[in-house]
């Protein structure tokens, strides 16, 4: 397994994150258990921060909260004096919650509620990403109600849709995200814009995929904005304050997996927009990004308990751990890929090829297929690498499984900054009608 941030093999052989024995985590906390390297979180939020910082351009990096949201993941983000990205209510809530100042929140989603967008506008949030016409007028709307201005970016497709090695320019008009450029509906958008009183238009914002490895997909968004950026100047005489190229820098999960240095992404971000806008003679606004993956993705490791077997000679032995997809739901869902291995025999020679099973009852509830380790035992603890980004984010409770907790581990210590579901936990929202009491005594009666 590759060792990531603060990883190690300690002296007794066992995997060792943020100072911290995995062995004594597992006892201590129990399993499944997500355990975030802080150091390593910290590391590649500065990481963005210094790219931009050489740049000499003013910026924000708003940390992608769907990624990985909690109170303290937000404390961390604030600390790092970074800003942060919402898609709802809850992450608006957790991000209020652990005190971020809200004039650095900017909030996305194609389908706020007014609830949201009210909820939002009295917490004083930085800025809007609106989606669609109906979202607009609304906000437009419940801002008047309430006497303000809102700040706001259009979120548009420029036909630009990357993936891990390559990327493509389409028409991308099918997609249930933003105004397309292609068909004029981004134009009309800031035209519309500059008739509302009460919302002010900072720019655009663009995001063109996720777990990307390339730069290309970014220079041609950002040529494509920035052509946008120039024709909306010259023809409705609005200069953008602000252009925003999303998220979706790759991470390493398994060999193979070539993710460049956050500079590289960064560097080539900075010098594309400079030379676009420098094109179009255009003052260069502030470029916003939003990285969510690549800020917690590889600082996460999962840690399980390795229970039962299922050896088919000739076929494959299963080896079944308690979790699985009810903790990470990627494989699953997009064939995601792990690395794993024994965190109590670290040191171990690898000895048998075996898949990683979840718990749930469901056959495709496997976490990692054809995975080399020294012969599994029960009792193992198996930690599964690069887990932080949308796993706690994704988890569900299926089969009634309670979520596993989450401990932040730095120099040595260990913090629970989500503790693990009860069982009051599961039944909690739980009601029984009055009308099914009665049934329930009359059965315990018979
Ligand atoms: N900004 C916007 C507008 C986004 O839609 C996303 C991700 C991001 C930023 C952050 O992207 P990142 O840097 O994390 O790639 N559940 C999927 C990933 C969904 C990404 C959705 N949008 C997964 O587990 O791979």
């Amino acid at each position: 397994m590759y060792m990531h941030g603060t990883s190690k093999i300690n002296d007794k052989g066992h995997l060792e994150i943020g100072g911290c024995d995995a062995v004594d985590l597992a006892k201590t906390f129990g399993t499944p258990l997500y355990v975030m390297d802080e150091a390593l979180i910290r590391r590649r939020c500065r990481e963005f921060v210094d790219a931009f910082r050489t740049s000499g351009l003013k910026f924000e990096v708003a940390y992608a909260s769907k990624a990985f949201c909690t109170m303290a993941m937000c404390r961390i983000v604030e600390e790092e004096g970074m800003s942060l990205d919402v898609v709802s209510d809850g992450e608006l809530h957790t991000a209020l919650q652990a005190g971020f100042p809200a004039e650095r929140i900017h909030f996305h989603g194609n389908n706020k509620t007014p609830h949201e967008i009210e909820m939002a506008l009295d917490a004083k949030i930085g800025c809007f990403v609106v989606d669609n016409f109906v979202e607009l007028h609304m906000l437009n709307a419940l801002a008047g109600e309430k006497r303000v201005k809102a700040k706001m970016l259009f979120r548009i497709t420029p036909g630009v849709e990357a993936h891990t090695h390559e990327f493509i320019s389409t028409g991308q008009i099918d997609s249930k995200f933003g105004f397309d450029m292609g068909n004029g509906a981004a134009y009309r958008a800031v035209e519309e814009a500059l008739k509302l009183e009460h919302v002010e238009l900072l720019g655009v914002h663009s995001h063109i995929g996720s777990q990307i490895f390339e730069v290309a997909g970014f220079q041609a968004a950002a040529e494509k904005v920035v052509a946008f950026a120039a024709k909306v100047r010259d023809e409705l005489n609005v200069t953008f304050k602000v252009i925003n190229l999303g998220g979706g820098f790759g991470i390493r999960y398994v060999e193979g997996d070539t993710p460049l240095p956050v500079s590289d992404y960064v560097g080539a971000i900075v010098s594309s927009v400079k030379t676009e806008f420098g094109r179009f003679g255009y003052p260069v606004p502030e470029i916003w990004i939003e990285p969510g993956r690549s800020i917690v993705g590889d600082a996460g490791t999962t840690l399980y308990t390795v229970g039962t077997f299922k050896d088919i000679p000739g076929v494959r032995k299963y080896v079944s751990v308690d979790g699985g997809m009810t903790d990470n739901p990627r494989p699953a869902l997009y064939q995601a890929q792990y690395e794993g291995m024994l965190a109590n025999r670290a040191g171990d020679a690898n000895e048998e090829v075996v898949s990683i099973a979840g718990k749930c009852c469901e056959s495709g509830d496997m976490l990692i297929w054809d995975i080399e380790l020294p012969r599994v035992s029960s009792g193992d603890i198996l930690a599964v690498a690069c887990t932080g980004a949308y796993n706690y984010a994704m988890a569900s409770n299926y089969n009634r499984i309670r979520r596993p907790a989450v401990v932040f581990v730095k120099d040595g210590q260990a913090d629970v900054v989500v503790k693990r579901e009860s069982y009051d936990d599961i039944v909690g929202n739980d009601v029984i009608p009055d009308r099914m009491k009665q049934v329930v005594k009359s059965v315990q009666q018979a």
